[in-house]
């Protein structure tokens, strides 16, 4: 049977390209993109490339191109269907059986449905250039939205009449079901009149991110209170607003880029600021935060700067529904902006440097935190200030990242005066509940996705392991192509530079913790390969990437440095992304590791300073030097090894 275009599409945005090709073809990242010596035709220097951003490869030698499943079909001779299906059971989408009348039904339904939805906002975008539609254009020239941009949004105009959208979009072919399902027509079961939902509003369609229209958010164009200001789409086939964030369509190349989000509340905050030039800008359209929509969000980046109303009244609660983004393992700030301001009526009225300068002044969560419970006075008294405590490390507590949660404690501890100790016992009695309600809601949400389509949530190792993959595959090919070559596959690098490397690369906040914690510097590590791969994480950690992608694509890296630091992130030891869901002691254990690695490096320090001890103690010896000055070295001896010993001690846990 036909594969449903939606369907066809979620299966390709899923497909990790790299990841096909990569294991037909040995792939060879450049800059953004990877060759290879192209399956298709004989050659002896690559000409195919894959362009993972635009999901594609293309072979300059014999011109073969395509999107994976295009690949697919003709490195594996089968058909396309056959090839979608291979990737949509790679992807974990579930595709409509094929014997099963029902589920194909449900599957054209919703085909009908995004059709009906894309004809209707092509009809109120027209209506908006019309002639009946320019009380509604004159109405967006006043709130200042550009042509461009309503282009952009596809910002439209129903008729003010309760047949004219669904009269039109019949005669373009389609049924009253389809208007039914697509949340178009409303139809009143008494007496079976149906009629349009959206009358004589401002029409802004709501797309998924594949730029799909699914849904209608429209607003009223007079003050007649006694007519609610938006009427939104209801949930349908094809749109579950808590699924959905507003304007991530038209923002995503610039979340990737700028690595954070900026969430507002409404449509017209989400137009303004994006026209404004802050292309960063998602909404959720007037609800709380869910986490589909924070895992939705997830993809494309990690950093959130939610904006927020000055007199909104349910601060606190709304506060808490923050958390939600901190458990996602998002860093969230707070933007606050003039009482009694939205985005778009600060920028329409100050301008973009205006909530530019607000933007700069956002606060991280635990600190916006800390400055409500000052200004509700509750840190005046011991009791106030235990609840503040608690409830700020409820904060830290969801964060998923062992290392953040370190600093973020170290942090509360010097601005409430307290004993880091005392936190980290707080910390570690929520962490446990937490983990217990984690085991529980992942158990449910199991059983939730067994009927349905599973949109997996990305891990960022998983979405990492891929592309180095092939380098590795390269790197290790490359050596038994050298018969055995000298080097093994970590070169020089002694077990414990390999696992501290191997936990700064892939660990989020590892890099912090290992300087500022542990102390450890380029100079700690004792080979010079160590030394080198220490420094250019550290310089790659601060430029806010992920270390290792960022690292690849640099054109200084040499092709040794390169494979081992793929060889590193790839080893099959690296914690995965499961360890945050259940096991708490595991990521204490990561940081034990960590300590234990330094302090095997002070240890072979000190074996070095002993053997060479040793030989000046003989040399002095066989010379028959002074005595005084065989003394002085046995003194040293005896100091060393007490150092040494009492590391050892602190390793096996006998002091801490
Ligand atoms: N909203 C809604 N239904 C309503 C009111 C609000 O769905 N009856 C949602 C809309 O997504 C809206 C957001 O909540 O954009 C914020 O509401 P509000 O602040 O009242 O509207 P604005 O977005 O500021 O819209 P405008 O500037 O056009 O008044
Ligand atoms: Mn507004």
């Amino acid at each position: 049977m036909r594969i449903p275009e939606h369907i066809v599409e979620q299966i390709i945005r899923q497909t990790d390209i790299v990841e096909v090709i990569g294991e037909a073809v040995q792939l060879r990242k450049r800059g953004q993109n990877y060759i290879g010596l192209c399956p298709f035709h004989n050659e002896k220097t690559p000409s195919f490339n894959v362009l993972p951003e635009r999901g594609i490869f293309k072979c300059f030698g014999c011109g073969k191109g395509g999107n994976a499943a295009i690949f697919l079909r003709e490195h594996q001779k089968i058909t396309y269907p056959e090839a979608l299906k291979e990737l949509a059971k790679r992807a974990g989408i579930v595709l409509p059986d094929e014997g099963d009348r029902e589920s194909r039904e449900e599957y054209n339904r919703q085909d009908n449905a995004f059709a009906v939805l894309r004809a209707a906002g092509n009809f109120y975008y027209l209506q908006l250039l019309a002639e009946s539609g320019s009380e509604a254009m004159r109405y967006l020239e006043k709130r200042g939205f550009t042509e461009e941009i309503i282009k952009l949004f596809g910002v439209g105009y129903s008729p003010d009449s309760f047949n004219a959208t669904g009269a039109e979009l019949k005669s373009q072919g389609y049924a009253e079901e389809n208007l039914l399902d697509a949340g178009l027509s409303i139809k009143r079961e008494e007496d079976g009149r149906v009629w349009d939902r959206f009358r004589g509003r401002l029409m802004f369609p709501i797309q998924n991110p594949t730029g799909r229209v699914i849904g209608f958010g429209a607003r009223r164009m007079n003050d007649d209170k006694t007519q609610p200001k938006y009427i939104n789409s209801p949930q349908s086939l094809v749109y579950d607003k808590s699924h959905v964030l507003y304007g991530l369509f038209q923002a995503k190349d610039a979340l990737r880029r700028l690595e954070y989000a900026i969430l507002v509340e409404g449509y017209a905050d989400l137009i303004s600021t994006y026209q404004a030039g802050f292309q960063n800008v998602v909404a959720s359209s007037g609800t709380a935060l869910t986490r589909e929509q924070l895992r939705l969000l997830s993809r494309y980046c990690k950093r959130l700067h939610i904006v927020y109303d000055a007199d909104n009244a349910g601060v606190n609660a709304a506060l808490r529904g923050l958390d939600l983004a901190v458990e996602e393992g998002f860093d969230v700030a707070i933007v606050t902006l003039p009482e009694g301001d939205d985005p778009d009526s600060l920028i329409q009225r100050d301008g973009a440097e205006a909530f530019q300068r607000c933007l700069d002044k956002a606060q991280s969560l635990v600190n916006y935190k800390i400055e409500v419970f000052r200004k509700q006075g509750k840190l005046g008294t011991p009791a106030g200030q235990a609840d503040a405590v608690r409830d700020v490390v409820e904060t830290i507590a969801k964060v998923p990242d062992t290392f953040k949660r370190d600093f973020m404690i170290r942090d509360v501890a010097l601005r409430f005066s307290l004993s880091e100790h005392d936190l980290y016992r707080e910390l570690n009695q929520m962490l446990r509940r937490q983990q217990f309600q984690r085991i529980d809601q992942a158990g449910r949400e199991r059983r939730v996705e067994t009927n349905g389509i599973i949109t997996g949530r990305e891990s960022s190792l998983a979405v990492l392991v891929p592309a180095t993959q092939a380098l590795v595959t390269q790197a290790v090919s490359e050596e038994s192509a050298k018969q055995q070559a000298p080097e093994g596959r970590y070169a020089d690098l002694l077990p414990e530079e390999q696992e501290l490397l191997r936990i700064a690369l892939t660990q989020a906040g590892a890099v912090g913790y290992i300087m500022q914690r542990l102390h450890i510097s380029v100079e700690s590590f004792i080979t010079e390969t160590a030394q080198q791969l220490f420094q250019m994480i550290a310089d790659a950690t601060e430029h806010h990437h992920e270390p290792l992608s960022w690292l690849m694509q640099q054109e200084a890296l040499t092709e040794r440095n390169g494979s081992l630091l793929a060889a590193l992130a790839v080893r099959e030891e690296t914690p995965s992304e499961r360890w945050r869901d259940y096991n708490v002691e595991m990521q204490e254990d990561l940081k034990t590791m960590l300590r234990d690695c330094m302090i095997k490096l002070h240890l072979r320090r000190y074996d070095e300073e002993l053997r060479s001890l040793q030989e000046q103690l003989k040399h002095a010896q066989d010379h028959e030097e002074p005595m005084e000055h065989s003394l002085e070295i046995l003194k040293q001896i005896k100091s060393a090894d007490e150092e040494r010993r009492r590391l050892q001690e602190v390793m096996m846990g006998a002091v801490v």
